[in-house]
C-alpha cells in the first residue's frame, strides 16, 4: 500500500499531531508491504488559490501558480491512502492545510454532479479515479477533550471524502505529547494509536482500541492546572514564575485526591542548587502550593533541581538515586512509598466511555500460605494420621480458594512441600514409626523447609515478603526500587534465620523434656520477629533516605 501523510502542523516535526500519525503509521506498516511518504507541508511553498479557475477553463486541470504544490498533487494521485494530520486551530484546519485543500481543484472537474450520499447541495466530477483511496484524519487539540471540537473538520471531511468515508482519530490535551515527564501516560496513549493503525490496516478499528482512543489522558482539572501552569505565569498577578515553581505547580496538580489517607500532609521540596523551596499541602479536599517554608512541613525532600528534573523525565529511577543519595528524604516517609498513589494517574478517573476496565487478578494472600504451614505445625502433632490428611487436604483445596488471586511462586513450593510433609508423616506412620516421632518429623522439617524457603528467598529476584507485599508499593515496578528490595531481602533472610533456627529447637525440646518450652520458644520469637518486621520495614527506607 502507498502511504501518503499530510504534515498541515506548521510546527512540522515537533507538532504533537505527527506523533499519533507516526504511530498509527507503524501500526499499519505491522501489517503487509507499504510504502511511506511524508509531506511536511510547513517546508513547501504553497500558495493560496487565486480563484481564477484557469485550471478549470484551460481544460486541462493545471494550475497557473507557480511554486511546489503539483508535486503535491502528483502524490496525491500515487497514494492509496491519504493521512491528514494536523493540530486544531480555531475549531478548524490550519492555514497550510486549508491552503493545500484549496489548492486540489484541479483535481475536480468544473461539471456539477449530484451527490450520492445526501452531503451538501451538490459536488464536482472527479478528474481521475479516486474511488479506491482510503482516507485517514489525525488531530490534536489543546482542549481537555476533542468532544464537540470538530463538528467543522467532520463536516468538511465528510464533503471532501464522502459522508464517513474517511477514519478519524482525533485527541484533546494535545500539548501533554511534547513533555517529557508525562511521557508514561503519552506513550501508553500511543501505544493504543499503534493497535488502532494496526487493526485498521487488517480491516477496522475494533471499540475495545476506540475506547481506549476515547479515554482522557488524565482528568479535566489535572489538564487544566497543569496546563495553566506550564506557561510560567502566575493567573492572578502576571508575574513570570521560575522553572522550579512551574515544574512544582504542575507536580501538584497531578494529586489524586482520593490517595488521601486520614492524614493531611506537606510536603516541601527544597531545590538545593537554586536556593528556592515550595510546600504542597495535600488534603482531603485538594492540594495549595506555597512558596517558601511557612508551613511545617511533614515529608521534606533535598535536592538539586536537575536531579528531580532526570526523575520527572526517566532519565533515572527515584528510587534509585534515593538509593545513591543523589536526593535526601526528611520526615514522613510514608508519602515516598506511596509516590504513585499519590501523583500517579488515577485511571478509573478518565473514563470518558462507558467501558468497563479490564478485570484484574487479585493480590496473593499471604495468610493463605502460611495458613498451610500452620494446619501441618497443629494439626499433625495432635494427631499424625489425621493432621496429615487435614494438611494435605487444605493444600488440595487451595486453587479454589486463592481462585482469581494471583499466586506466586511460594504459594506453589508451599502446597507441595506441606503435601510431601503430610505424605511423609502418613507412611511413617504407617511403617510402624513412633506417633509423635512420626508427627514431629513432619512438623518440625517443615519448619526447616519453611525457614530454608524464606532464606534463599533473600537471593532471588523478587524475596519472600516482597512477593506479597509489592502490591502497596506499586506492584512490580516496586522490584526495581534498591531500598524496597534490600529491605525485603533482609527480612527475608531474618525470618529464614529464626526457622532454620527454630527447627532443631523445636524438635529437641518437644522430643525431650520441655514440650510446654517449645510451644513458647516457637510463639514467641516469630512474634518477636513480626514486631521487628514492623518497625524495620518502616524504619530502614527512611534511615537510607535520610543520608
Ligand atoms: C492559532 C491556534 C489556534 C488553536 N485553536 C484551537 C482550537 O480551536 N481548539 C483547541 O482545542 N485547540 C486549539 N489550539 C491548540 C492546538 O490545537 C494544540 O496545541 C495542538 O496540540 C497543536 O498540535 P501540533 O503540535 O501538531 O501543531 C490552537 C492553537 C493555535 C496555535
Amino acid at each position: 500500500m502507498k502511504i501518503l501523510v499530510l504534515n498541515g502542523s506548521p510546527r512540522g516535526e515537533k507538532s504533537n499531531t505527527i506523533k499519533l500519525t507516526n504511530a498509527f503509521v507503524s501500526g499499519l506498516c505491522e501489517v503487509g508491504e507499504n510504502t511511506v511518504e511524508t509531506v511536511e507541508l510547513n517546508k513547501l511553498d504553497i500558495k493560496g488559490c487565486r480563484g481564477c479557475f484557469a485550471c478549470w477553463k484551460g481544460g486541462e486541470g493545471k494550475c497557473v501558480i507557480k511554486d511546489d504544490m503539483p508535486g503535491v498533487l502528483e502524490k496525491i494521485l500515487w497514494a492509496d491512502m491519504i493521512i491528514y494530520s494536523f493540530p486544531l486551530y480555531y475549531f478548524g484546519i490550519p492555514g497550510q492545510m486549508k491552503n493545500m485543500i484549496d489548492r486540489c481543484l484541479p483535481n475536480v472537474l468544473p461539471f456539477m454532479a449530484e451527490r450520492e450520499d445526501g452531503v451538501g447541495s451538490g459536488s464536482h466530477m472527479a478528474r481521475y479515479d479516486f474511488s479506491g483511496k482510503k482516507y485517514v484524519v489525525i488531530s490534536t487539540c489543546g482542549f481537555y477533550s476533542a468532544k464537540g471540537n470538530y463538528d467543522a473538520v467532520c463536516g468538511m471531511f465528510d464533503h471532501i471524502c464522502g459522508k464517513d468515508r474517511f477514519e478519524r482519530i482525533f485527541c484533546g490535551q494535545g500539548e501533554l505529547f511534547s513533555i517529557p515527564s508525562l511521557s508514561e501516560r503519552t506513550n501508553e496513549y500511543l501505544g493504543y494509536i499503534r493497535d488502532a493503525g494496526r487493526e485498521y490496516a487488517g480491516g477496522g478499528i475494533s471499540d475495545a482500541i476506540r475506547d481506549k482512543l476515547a479515554e482522557l489522558l488524565y482528568p479535566k482539572e489535572v489538564f487544566e492546572e497543569m496546563a495553566d501552569a506550564s506557561w510560567g505565569i502566575n493567573k492572578e498577578t502576571g508575574e513570570k514564575e521560575s522553572e522550579c515553581h512551574v515544574f512544582t505547580r504542575q507536580m501538584a496538580a497531578l494529586y489524586n485526591r482520593k490517595s488521601w489517607d486520614g492524614k493531611d500532609r506537606v510536603l516541601e521540596i527544597c531545590y538545593t542548587d537554586k536556593g528556592e523551596t515550595y510546600q504542597i499541602k495535600l488534603t482531603k479536599d485538594g492540594y495549595e502550593v506555597f512558596t517558601g517554608t511557612e508551613l511545617t512541613y511533614t515529608t521534606r525532600i533535598d535536592t538539586p533541581w536537575e536531579v528531580w528534573k532526570d526523575i520527572s523525565v526517566g532519565k533515572v529511577s527515584g528510587s534509585g538515586a534515593l538509593a545513591k543519595h543523589l536526593y535526601t528524604v526528611k520526615g514522613d516517609f510514608s508519602l515516598m512509598i506511596k509516590w504513585d498513589e499519590f501523583f500517579g494517574r488515577d485511571k478509573n478517573a478518565v473514563r470518558e466511555s462507558s467501558a468497563a476496565p479490564a478485570a484484574q487478578k487479585k493480590k496473593p494472600l499471604m495468610a493463605a500460605m502460611i495458613g498451610m504451614w500452620m494446619v501441618l505445625w497443629i494439626a499433625v502433632p495432635i494427631d499424625t494420621l489425621v493432621g496429615a490428611l487435614i494438611a494435605a487436604g487444605v493444600c488440595a483445596v487451595m486453587p479454589l480458594i486463592l481462585h482469581g488471586r494471583e499466586i506466586t511462586i511460594y504459594d506453589k513450593l508451599t502446597c507441595a512441600a506441606v503435601t510431601i510433609m503430610s505424605v511423609l508423616a502418613v507412611f511413617l506412620h504407617t511403617s510402624g514409626t513412633d506417633t509423635v516421632f512420626a508427627g514431629r518429623i513432619a512438623a518440625d522439617g517443615g519448619y526447616l523447609i519453611f525457614g530454608l524457603m524464606w532464606l534463599l528467598s533473600a537471593f532471588a529476584k523478587e524475596p519472600l515478603c516482597a512477593a506479597y507485599v509489592k502490591y502497596g508499593y506499586g506492584g512490580g515496578k516496586a522490584l526495581d526500587n534498591p531500598i524496597f528490595v534490600t529491605t525485603n531481602k533482609i527480612l527475608s533472610l531474618a525470618w529464614g534465620i529464626l526457622y532454620v533456627i527454630l527447627a532443631p529447637v523445636a524438635f529437641l525440646l518437644q522430643s525431650s523434656f520441655a514440650p510446654v518450652v517449645s510451644i513458647i520458644v516457637c510463639n514467641a520469637a516469630p512474634m518477636l520477629m513480626g514486631a521487628f518486621t514492623v518497625w524495620f520495614e518502616k524504619w530502614y527506607p527512611a534511615h537510607v533516605a535520610a543520608g
